[in-house]
């Protein structure tokens, strides 16, 4: 079935203009002006703008976590996603000591399979390096097209890896053409705090802040780019939240090593005191790494307007406050990690970036879908607007301001880490090959229909070329 989008202006991440796609078979075979329409449906994206699908490079979908699990799985994390403008989305893996990779990559398959509505892929956790797991990674890669390995420096006795792990890893990586993720903070140090906080009766959820503080992302995020330059390989630093990191990745690219950071909206327009809110609802802020002074803000922005930091992931990771994060009253060790962000990722970036002037408009759709494209092996297929790539299209109204609530938005949690916050622009219709998955604010799509992603091998790029680019 043929589609032709009309009267929208196309927003890729090197320009911006008036034209039209034609869509055939779920890929777009020809932009241009006055197309030949002749027996395509019309896509009316009058007042609109039109962005390649955004890509979420960090979800955690029915992820099992301290005791529970995640309250959206595979169907509402990827409608929400879905509404929010996210086509494609990478979800991590996790894996088990000792446990053959394999297994672990079925169980996100059986997770996955039957219940995406978007297309999604996955990246590896590695928890250690051993002669099993180094002879099953090649087919990981080759076979299943998995071409990211995460690896976390916190959670200590839980996911935590130590720096052996994480230099073999990188060395690993480079040789196999893999892209190292890290969560970056300094797990042992955390743990030495959080033991004597709890000592000392300190027990509500601003000391999940407190024993967390942004020197210990600072020195984490600042060791794995060391190992990084020893190795000669390629880092990418997840959810990174404060000026310590920034600095760390800044100094790091400087050097010329291959170190990428992403952010996430939570630490553009939220801040630490949110966890001092009474009645236990600090518990709703809680993350790692966990929000931070005010302040921090201008750094993460300053960062993606100067190309320091490339890319927006959401880290959803969403809990019930009821029931869930309940579990850590009296202790805030015990309250699950994690908030409900995949819907609302490209409006926060859009109405607080773009619309207030921070970044623009190209640098928008670089940083929620084509540089992810890009350093995930997902590009050209997926990430931007060109002939052959695959018909994922955001029809997105700019001028549309809501509110963000929990009652109106779609996942399955029970509150909205946003909520009550104005913004401007929304998604009225998300095509994802070529087939709508939301039409005029409806939901149309059908759990099942999401792709698996097999991935291309991490392609290195020189970070100064990047950037130059996106000054143009
Ligand atoms: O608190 C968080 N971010 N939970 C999800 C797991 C992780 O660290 O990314
Ligand atoms: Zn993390
Ligand atoms: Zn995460
Ligand atoms: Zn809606």
């Amino acid at each position: 079935m043929k589609k032709i989008v009309k009267n929208g202006t196309i927003v890729t991440a090197a320009d911006t203009f008036k034209g039209e796609i034609l869509i055939e078979d779920g890929k777009i075979t020809q932009i241009g002006a006055n197309l030949s329409a002749v027996g395509a449906e019309v896509i009316d994206a009058k007042g609109c703008l039109v962005f390649p699908g955004g890509i979420d490079p960090h979800t955690h979908l029915d992820m099992p976590f301290g005791g529970t699990v995640t309250r959206d799985d595979f169907e509402s994390g990827t409608i929400a996603a879905a509404f929010g403008g996210t086509t494609s989305i990478i979800d991590f893996c996790l894996t088990n000591k000792g446990e053959p990779l394999k297994n672990a990559i079925q169980t996100w398959h059986n997770k996955s399979k039957d219940k995406a509505v978007i297309d999604y892929s996955f990246h590896l956790m590695i928890s250690e390096i051993n002669d099993q797991v180094l002879n099953e990674l090649p087919q990981v890669i080759n076979e299943e097209g998995i071409t990211s390995f995460k690896v976390f420096m916190a959670y200590k006795n839980v996911f935590q890896a130590d720096d052996e792990t994480l230099f073999k890893t990188l060395v690993t990586a480079k040789d196999l053409g893999a892209l190292v993720m890290v969560h970056a903070e300094n797990g042992d140090v955390i743990d030495y705090l959080t033991k004597k906080a709890l000592a000392e009766g300190n027990t509500d959820p601003i000391y999940h802040a407190l024993t967390r503080p942004p020197e210990l992302e600072g020195e984490a995020t600042g060791r794995a780019a060391r190992f990084t330059g020893l190795a000669n390989s390629q880092l990418y630093v997840v959810h990174v939240s404060c000026a310590d990191a920034v600095e760390k990745i800044a100094e790091a690219r400087a050097k010329g090593y291959e170190v990428w950071g992403e952010t996430c909206p939570q630490y553009l327009v939220l801040d630490q005191s949110y966890l001092e809110k009474p009645n236990f609802e600090g518990a709703k802020y809680v993350w790692s790494p966990p929000l931070r002074e005010k302040w921090n803000q201008d750094v993460l922005w300053n960062a993606l307007k100067s190309g320091q930091l490339q890319t927006l992931g959401s880290d959803q990771c969403s809990f019930d406050f009821k029931g869930q994060k309940d579990l850590g009253r009296g202790d805030f060790t015990k309250i699950p990690n994690g908030g409900p962000m995949i819907e609302d990722r490209l409006t926060i970036l859009f109405s607080e970036g773009v619309k207030k002037g921070r970044i623009s408009l190209n640098q928008f759709v670089d940083i929620t879908s084509t540089r992810i494209a890009k350093l995930f092996g997902l590009f050209p297929k997926k990430g931007t607007i060109s002939i052959g790539a695959d018909a994922d299209l955001v029809i997105f109204d700019p001028n549309i301001e809501r509110v963000l609530l929990a009652e109106t938005h779609h996942m399955a949690v029970d509150y909205n880490a946003f909520e009550g916050m104005k913004v401007t622009g929304e998604p009225v219709s998300v095509l994802v090959r070529g087939e709508y998955v939301v039409r005029d604010k409806q939901f149309v799509g059908k759990p099942g229909s999401g792709q698996y992603l097999k991935r291309e091998k991490y392609r290195s790029t020189s970070p100064v070329t990047q950037d130059e680019t996106l000054s143009i």
